[in-house]
């Protein structure tokens, strides 16, 4: 697999899934999108400067069908702190569990440490999404702390798991992604 710049191109396939309430119910938004609606939310993404715009959003894309699989970011990228928020979703669910959630976070987590000089990268994730909590386990997130009965789903209050690494967690946890960060 591999990122690539976010397209205006792929409209439809974030279209079809985003209005999935079970791709939905992982990123805490339980209402559909309409099509003005997502194609604003697209035109944004697709267009930020991360410098600029303190964001960054790009497409995992698989190499070998040559097709569109997900969309990974890193968000509110603060300076001076040189900190971000990652986030980062599959969209078809027969895509789950391949390894590519795994692989976009480590190349995501590269580009903050190593391009953008990032220090510090945090997420937030429900407390019961075990899939995601072992996907950032294994790139080397650290779990910092509960926000308990804080997102209200299905009928009841759910907590937020909330996770962080630091660039040097970063290489030692993934020594093959040399991180060579600007000053
Ligand atoms: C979370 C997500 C990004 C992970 O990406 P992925 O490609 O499915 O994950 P990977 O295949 O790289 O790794 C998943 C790991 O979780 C494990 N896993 C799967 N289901 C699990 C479960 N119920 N409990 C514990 N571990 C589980 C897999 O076995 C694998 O670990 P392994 O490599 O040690 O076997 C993806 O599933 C997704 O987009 N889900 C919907 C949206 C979402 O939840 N986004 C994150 C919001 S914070």
């Amino acid at each position: 697999m591999y990122l690539r710049a976010l397209e205006a191109s792929d409209f439809d396939i974030i279209n079809q899934y985003w209005n999935f309430l079970d791709f939905r119910r992982f990123l805490g938004v339980p209402l559909p999108r309409s099509n003005n609606c997502l194609h604003d939310w697209l035109d944004k993404r697709s267009t930020a400067d991360p410098w600029k715009d303190g964001l960054i959003e790009l497409a995992i894309a698989d190499k070998k069908q040559n097709s569109f699989i997900g969309l990974v970011h890193l968000e509110n990228i603060k300076r001076p702190h040189d900190r971000a928020e990652f986030g980062v979703s599959i969209l078809n669910p027969e895509n789950f569990s391949k390894g590519y959630g795994t692989d976009a976070t480590r190349i995501m987590l590269w580009v903050g440490f190593s391009i953008l000089g990032l220090h510090s990268i945090y997420l937030d994730t429900m407390e019961d999404n075990m899939r995601a909590i072992r996907t950032y386990e294994k790139v080397g997130f650290q779990r910092v702390g509960l926000l308990r009965e804080t997102e209200f789903q299905d009928g009841t209050y759910k907590g937020l798991l909330v996770m962080d690494i630091l660039r040097d967690e970063f290489e030692s946890a993934n020594p093959l992604f040399k991180v060579d960060a600007f000053p």
